[in-house]
């Protein structure tokens, strides 16, 4: 069986989840449950990130030792995960055993391979990004502190250190891109990547002394991992890494696609593939950097008080709702702003008289003139062999464009797939049918079921519930809802039985104030 990987950025547990979590791991979830559909062994891994400053600087303020408040605000992630329908088959905490001991094995084997060596870290660290920046790349903040390009604060680090030879990796990294040419996605973004390595890398500092909260570097008990190194690794120790003879790491690595945020680009780019590469492992097929949310035009932030809780979206909109503006908004990769306006425009125009409409009209009909079951149908017209063959198409555009998560262009395909029904049963006119050539009235109703249960199966990924709900209505059999089954031989059969139209896609009406 063909296998695919795929995995969200683990979470940082120092606050409560917002949408740009819900973001990373939505698209993840759409790109999983694709592939599984489309045939393939899926691994979708998420999880939490749980050492480091940041985390053991949260834990003191909350007044809780870092390990009972990583258990809190990591399941919290947990329920996340579980209110937007993800449908991840592993959870990881880079607390877990099973996780230090994967850290450590790959720190003996870069040792061992003359990767690490012993130094002192002297320059500036951004507590907020754990991250080392160089003096060139910041500016001057209020007060003369020194701002990082993300706009983090910088606190200047001197400690005994162990370093990372990426110095060395410059030119082999640069090869790696350039026989990969799809490693890094979108391609505006590789150029990006590019360039910083071409700028020449220095060597990076790779364990820290003056804090605690982190894995043990072994036999060294005064340093423990710099968190991204540890961070990182999360993702082969998810398929039983340091086993390298095991059959998950053996079946799934190397991971398909590691989705990320554009700002955890270069962690993932660049030191991961590096990390991989020094200690003779194989680096990912793919990084793919999508773009950050904005709210009503504005940057989300605590002190502006404009994040916004997934929770309270869902429970406004809807999770299918959600899940589907999300990934419809702006080309995937690019930044997006939430709005309320934009949010409501999707619903009502693309949901509820976009496929909510097609599917209404079509199944109301078939159960007031069709005796509530299946169709018969006669010989098919142009027109109809028309609409059937679009339908037929979908799958293979949709899959190109999952093959480079263009999310939005996969959209674009089915949305014009209802827009070419929705011209078909306008020229049909099957209500006009109903009295002059009822045969007739049935093949067009039929032509439009058959397109429906296309769209139901191809939109499961996108909205689970709804696209499911849909299914029921055509009375799709749960064993029959795969695109193995986007074939003429499981078409819909006429007679069978189908239960009383419901909405599926119900207009947004705006609350009284
Ligand atoms: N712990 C690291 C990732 C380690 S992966 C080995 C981390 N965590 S994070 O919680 O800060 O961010 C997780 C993801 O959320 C990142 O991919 C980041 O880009 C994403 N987002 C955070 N804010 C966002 C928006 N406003 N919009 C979209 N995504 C954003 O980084």
């Amino acid at each position: 069986m063909k296998k695919y990987y795929v995995t969200t950025p683990i979470y940082y547990v120092n606050d409560v989840p917002h949408l740009g979590h819900a973001y990373c791991s939505i698209a993840s979830d759409v790109l999983a449950r694709f592939k599984r559909l489309d045939g393939y062994h899926v691994m979708f891994l998420t999880g939490t990130d749980e050492h480091g400053q940041k985390i053991a600087k949260a834990a003191a303020k909350a007044g809780v030792d870092p390990q009972a408040f990583t258990d809190k605000v990591s399941q919290s992630f947990r329920d996340l995960a579980k209110a937007l329908n993800i449908s991840n088959n592993d959870f990881i905490r880079t607390t877990e055993d099973r996780h230090i001991k994967a850290c450590q094995a790959l720190w003996n084997e870069l040792l061992k391979r003359g990767e690490l060596y012993l130094g002192k870290y002297a320059g500036w660290y951004a507590v907020r990004d754990e991250a080392y920046y160089g003096e060139d790349e910041l500016t001057e903040g209020p007060g003369g502190k020194k701002i990082a390009p993300s706009g983090a604060e910088c606190e200047w680090v001197e400690e005994p250190s162990y370093f990372f030879r990426l110095s060395q990796w410059g030119d082999r990294l640069l090869k790696f891109y350039d026989e990969n040419p799809d490693f890094i996605l979108p391609h505006y973004r590789r150029n990006e990547v590019i360039s910083f390595v071409k700028q020449g890398m220095h060597d990076l500092s790779v364990s820290r002394t003056a804090i605690t909260w982190g894995v043990p570097v072994p036999n060294e008990p005064k340093h423990v991992m710099y968190v991204w190194l540890d961070a990182l690794t999360n993702y082969i120790t998810a398929v039983g890494y340091p086993d390298v003879n095991a059959e998950t790491y053996r079946k799934f690595w190397p991971a398909d696609v590691h989705m990320v945020g554009k700002d955890i680009l270069r962690f993932h780019a660049i030191y991961w593939p590096a990390f991989l590469m020094a200690a003779g492992l194989e680096p990912p097929k793919r990084i793919f950097a999508h773009g950050w949310w904005t709210c009503e035009g504005q940057k989300m932030s605590k002190s502006l008080g404009n994040v916004i809780d997934p929770y309270k979206l869902v429970e406004k909109y809807g999770l299918d709702q959600t899940r589907y503006f999300s990934l419809r908004e702006v080309p995937f990769g690019n930044d997006s702003d939430f709005s309320h306006a934009a949010m409501v425009r999707r619903i009502n125009g693309d949901l509820a008289n976009g496929i909510g409409n097609l599917a209404q009209r079509t199944l109301s009909q078939i159960a007031k003139n069709c005796g509530g079951a299946v169709p018969k149908h006669g010989e098919f017209t142009e027109a109809d062999k028309g609409l059937l063959q679009a339908a037929k198409n979908c799958l293979v555009l949709v899959r190109q464009e999952f093959d480079v998560q263009a999310f939005h262009k996969a959209l674009d395909a089915l949305w014009s797939l209802i827009a070419q029904a929705d011209r078909y049963v306008d020229e049909q006119a099957p209500w006009a049918l109903k009295k002059t050539d009822a045969a007739r009235m049935e093949t067009v109703l039929y032509v439009l079921a058959e397109t429906l249960r296309h769209l139901g199966l191809l939109l499961l990924p996108f909205m689970p519930q709804s696209a499911g709900k849909l299914l029921d209505q055509l009375a799709v059999p749960e064993a029959e809802r795969d695109f193995a089954h986007l074939t003429e031989a499981y078409a819909l059969k006429t007679g069978t039985p189908l239960p009383a139209p419901q909405g599926i896609f119900p207009r947004y009406v705006e609350e009284k104030a």
